[in-house]
């Protein structure tokens, strides 16, 4: 005698109840992709600058904190002079294989470099394996489901990365010889266990970006494309409005800093850094904003000091260019007013460029800093990955 065999009308409602199911489903259970942490050995070198920096500088002090990089940003291009500094450690990044295969894209990876305070779990909205509210806000998980494999990394001095000195080493000329270095391993197969990449992409957010910049103009060619997030042409509004976010010794903000070199700055003022980095209310889910406050890594007084050092010309570089800064965003626009059309500093930040390709630009309405944790990350994910696609990626 045969067993329990449905009837239509069962067959019926076991197939509505797995529907709702994975409906219902989907949104809490998408993550990140299965990613492996690694560890990558580097020695990099190169001129950084030396700032002159008051023997007696009280780091503790904010204001003469953020004034020294208001004075050092406001020299525009005083030629600082120059000493060589190396990093020599590791950098502890996650490699994610794509979920999906797509036809040329396996060995075209998307290598992201975080802005400052920020670790590699920027690039997975903020957690890994989930993310906050699944991975709506993971730019790996969306390159990862257009067939892409990422690195995203944990610069020097953050995260599980080696801490250099944070005044005389963590500067964009240094950090600029380890994304080429990265990018060289990539591509010869010794960064990734058994793989070995054609092409990098690099993407960057912020500070991130400006070492893209820097990258494209003293090794160009060495990335194929560069996708810019929160970027400006200028430094200065960067310092600016600076002294709103309070920075203080990491040591002196949390316990997980303990025994941190006291030019490793953190935010200290949650309002101050929810202005600076997030503008308008009504653009960003208040639990992702108190999410990476409360996990909020570090910044080397090297690195805000640099900043306008990277913000250059890149007169030799080819590869294509895709920029994507908030109309909103108040760390590269002046009184958090970016405005729209080739006056825009988005548009302006193509004349960086001027033998890219192509270069090109979306600028996300009401968005402020942090492009991938606003409400607009998918539609700022859909945009850049569109651009790659049309430039042959
Ligand atoms: C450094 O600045 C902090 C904060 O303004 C102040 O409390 C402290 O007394 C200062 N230290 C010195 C040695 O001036
Ligand atoms: C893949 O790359 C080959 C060689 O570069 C090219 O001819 C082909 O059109 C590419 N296919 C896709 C789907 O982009
Ligand atoms: C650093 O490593 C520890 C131990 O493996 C891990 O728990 C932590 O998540 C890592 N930090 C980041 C930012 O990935």
């Amino acid at each position: 005698m045969p067993t329990s065999r449905s009837t239509p009308r069962w067959g019926f409602l076991n197939a509505i109840t797995i529907l709702s199911l994975s409906l219902f489903q989907a949104p809490f259970c998408a993550a990140n992709p299965i990613c492996t942490y690694i560890k990558i050995p580097i020695t990099a070198t190169a001129s950084n600058e030396v700032f002159p920096i008051p023997v007696n500088l009280n780091y503790s002090d904010p204001a003469a904190i953020s004034a020294l990089v208001q004075t050092i940003i406001g020299d525009g291009d005083a030629p600082f002079p120059v000493i060589p500094e190396t990093f020599d450690g590791t950098i502890a990044a996650k490699y994610c294989p794509p979920e999906v295969t797509v036809a040329n894209r396996s060995d075209v990876i998307q290598l992201f470099m975080s802005g400052v305070t920020e670790n590699n779990l920027y690039w997975f909205g903020l957690g890994y394996p989930n993310g906050y509210d699944g991975d709506i806000y993971s730019t790996v998980a969306y390159a990862s489901k257009q067939g892409y494999p990422t690195l995203a990394i944990d610069r020097a001095g953050v995260g599980n990365s080696t801490h250099p000195d944070p005044v005389t080493q963590q500067q964009v000329n240094v950090e600029t010889a380890i994304a080429y270095q990265l990018a060289l391993k990539l591509k010869a197969g010794t960064a990734v266990p058994d793989k070995t990449f054609d092409r990098v992409v690099f993407v960057g957010h912020s500070y991130g970006s400006v070492l893209g910049n820097s990258l494209a103009t003293n090794h160009p060619g060495d990335a194929a494309a560069f996708i810019l997030t929160g970027f400006g042409v200028s430094g200065i509004p960067v310092a600016v409005d600076l002294p709103q976010t309070v920075p203080i010794p990491a040591e002196l903000f949390a316990t997980r800093f303990a025994g941190f070199n006291p030019g490793y700055l953190a935010t200290s003022s949650e309002p101050g850094r929810r202005g600076y980095l997030w503008g308008r209310p009504g653009s960003f889910d208040v639990g992702i904003f108190q999410t990476d406050y409360n996990q909020m890594n570090v910044v080397g007084l090297g690195e805000l000091l640099s900043i306008e050092g990277g913000l250059k010309e890149a007169p030799a570089s080819t590869a294509p260019v895709y920029i994507v800064t908030g109309d909103a965003d108040d760390v590269f626009c002046l009184a958090a007013t970016c405005g729209d059309g080739p006056l825009s500093p988005q548009a302006q930040s193509c004349a960086l460029f001027p033998k890219a390709s192509a270069c090109e630009y979306f600028i996300p309405v009401g968005t402020g800093h942090m492009i991938s944790l606003h409400y607009s990350a998918q539609a700022s994910f859909a945009k850049y990955q569109d651009f790659l696609a049309t430039k042959g990626f």
